[in-house]
């Protein structure tokens, strides 16, 4: 399959890089700042972008893989509602 797979340089998105590539799928990667596409998805104007240049430059796409995230890590009794707020919009 041709796939997309957003955030391939995290921990959980090489992980996941590195299973697919090794199945013999395709993999064309996002991140804002490395991968075959660059974009911040936190931007749906940009999102609707990419998914017309990976068509434009690939072709049809079988899937897409988030394991882009910005989550705050703490104990939780010193979480602030900021925090929380941050982990849920990540
Ligand atoms: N690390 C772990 O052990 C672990 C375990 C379970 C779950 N998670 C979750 O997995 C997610 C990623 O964690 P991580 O540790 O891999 O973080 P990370 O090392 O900061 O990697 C995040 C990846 O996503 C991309 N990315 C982040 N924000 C983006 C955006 N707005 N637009 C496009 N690409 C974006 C980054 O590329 P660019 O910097 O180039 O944009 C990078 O490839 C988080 O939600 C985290 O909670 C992580």
């Amino acid at each position: 399959m041709r796939i997309l797979l957003i955030g391939a340089t995290g921990k959980p998105g090489a992980a996941a890089h590195k299973t697919l590539a090794g199945r013999g799928h395709e993999i064309i990667t996002v991140g804002r700042r490395g991968g075959g596409l660059r974009l911040d998805i936190t931007d749906p104007a940009q999102v609707t972008e990419a998914y017309d240049r990976a068509a434009e430059r690939a072709g049809t796409l079988d899937a897409a893989v988030s394991a882009a995230g910005d989550v705050p890590f703490e104990p939780v009794a010193g979480m602030t509602a900021e925090d929380y707020t941050a982990g849920f919009r990540g």
